[in-house]
């Protein structure tokens, strides 16, 4: 019997594995009769797809929440059905109970670990409407095991997760706890997961971790590979044309993973490379268990061996105990080193962590002025970056539309945005663009048909009509 056709809304915040995520839940759910849509106001379910990792994340939670309760009473109201409400992600994983209590009209509530579970969970909850489901397990059987081999992507980039929980304990971080111990998937099953992927178009993989460079899953001979080792395999599948793998921890920057940027020539030339700090007694109590100069050493590696590498970073501002002196270092290692992009955030005491019990937490006015200064700098270097590539050529997947009619948008190697105008059958190959303007967050580009052969370039006749050339 087939199932009843049903509509699935997911909201998704936070990193990019509940990006990842939240296409898998759609994955399980759609055997059920799920079928996604992006209105709330017509969906059978609800899926709130939560992060932990700021406070403000959690309150925007809660406010979604109010507002699908008024959904769900007018969809009552008009004979329209139930709207089943479920919330996931680490903010369920931490604070499973009360959000129940909080939000009693919520119905379901579960942990990053259980998404194997949800046809489960949804017959458990048709059986007893109205018993709210909490489950914030961490089960044995790994996750990835009981997940369906069908996997669907957003376009011709795409996320694979190859790695889940973190044991580094950086003393500010709830991740540990939301996600539990670090897990590697068995590198069969990635490669299985990367053909899957190219079968259906994807031309670009980003392996996802919250600490992907410690990735020691089972290898193809058994043995533990290291990332280095997973992206050489993954390298040797016929259309995955790019490779990137986020987010990185500069402690596990082992030499074979260095010089695979050498070596493997679809892994991009950019790295995500998380710092926090440039402070010595900063790092020491965030507990990263590594000095600024370790950094530093780590990128100088890095520029040896890829010297174009583009790097990407996240900072913390006003970590307890943060003084002038320790904010000036930081500074001084973002200047150094030369960022293509970056994230600044200030310090938010999360429950639970050893930071939140600190002394002397930084005033919220200082910490403001500080991410300001940081951000003038890192705003200034992304400007510098981009504008750095005007006048060249560079290879650019096309992924979706623009924004203007007529243009297309897709990413550089480094990461960057470019739009450029172009005939929608680009989307999906990797075209020469010849740069004309680097913007602070984008670059604006015109397709090069005279450019050098890159993969999958399709030559395109001059002359196609683009009203968003001139934008
Ligand atoms: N696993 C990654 C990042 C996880 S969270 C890593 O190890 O780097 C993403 C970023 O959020 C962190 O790099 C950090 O800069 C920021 N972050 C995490 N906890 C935070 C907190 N309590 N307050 C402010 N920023 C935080
Ligand atoms: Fe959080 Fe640190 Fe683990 Fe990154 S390495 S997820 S910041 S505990
Ligand atoms: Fe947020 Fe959880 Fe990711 S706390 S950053 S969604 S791992």
């Amino acid at each position: 019997m087939r199932p009843p056709a049903r509509k699935l809304f997911v909201k998704t915040w936070g990193c990019q594995m509940n990006v990842y995520d939240s296409a898998r839940m759609a994955d399980v759910l759609a055997p059920l009769g799920f079928s996604p849509t992006d209105r709330a106001e017509e969906a059978d379910m609800v899926i709130l797809n939560t992060c932990h990792i700021r406070e403000k994340a959690t309150e925007k939670v809660f406010s979604e929440l109010g507002r699908l309760r008024a959904v769900k009473d007018a969809r009552r109201r008009a004979g329209a059905g139930d709207t089943v409400i479920a919330v996931a992600g680490c903010v369920a994983q931490a604070e499973g109970r009360e959000i129940l209590a909080r939000a009693p009209y919520v119905d379901m509530v579960f942990g990053p670990q259980t998404y194997h579970d949800l046809p489960a969970m949804v017959a458990r909850l048709a059986r007893a409407r109205h018993q709210p489901i909490l489950n914030t397990d961490f089960p044995v059987e790994a996750k990835f095991d009981r997940l369906p081999e069908e996997v669907s992507a957003p376009g011709p980039a795409a996320f694979l997760s190859v790695q889940e929980g973190c044991d580094k304990f950086c003393t500010f971080c709830v991740v540990p706890y939301t996600r539990g111990a670090e897990q590697s998937r068995p590198a069969r099953q990635i490669l299985d997961e990367a053909r899957r992927l190219a079968a259906i178009g994807v031309r670009e993989i980003t392996l996802l971790g919250q600490n992907v460079n410690a990735y020691h899953g089972e290898g193809l001979d058994g043995q533990a590979w290291g990332l280095a080792r997973l992206l050489h395999a993954l390298a040797g599948i016929a259309g995955v044309d790019r490779l990137r793998y986020t987010t990185s921890h500069p402690l596990d920057m082992a030499d074979d993973l260095v010089a695979a940027h050498a070596e493997i020539p679809q892994l991009m030339p950019f790295l995500h490379l998380p710092v926090q700090s440039g402070a010595d007694r900063v790092l020491a109590a965030m507990n990263r268990r590594h000095r600024a100069d370790d950094y530093r050493r780590a990128v100088a590696r890095l520029r040896r061996a890829r010297p174009d590498i583009a790097l990407s970073s996240d900072f913390i501002v006003g970590f307890p105990g943060e003084d002038d002196a320790d904010f000036a270092q930081t500074l001084r290692l973002l200047t150094e080193i030369g960022f293509a992009q970056a994230y600044s955030f200030k310090y938010s005491a999360r429950p639970g962590t050893p930071a939140a019990a600190m002394d002397r937490q930084v005033a919220e006015d200082v910490k403001a002025a500080r991410l300001q200064a940081l951000q003038q700098v890192l705003n200034a270097q992304q400007l510098a970056f981009n504008r750095r590539h005007e006048g060249s050529v560079l290879p650019v997947l096309f992924e979706r539309r623009g924004r203007q009619p007529g243009q297309l948008q897709g990413r550089s190697p480094y990461m960057q945005v470019v739009n450029a105008c172009g005939p929608d059958r680009l989307i999906g190959s990797i075209v020469p663009v010849r740069i004309d303007t680097g913007h602070a967050n984008s670059l604006g580009g015109t397709v090069d048909t005279t450019g050098p052969d890159m993969t999958g370039f399709v030559q395109e006749p001059a002359g196609f009509d683009c009203p968003g050339q001139v934008a």
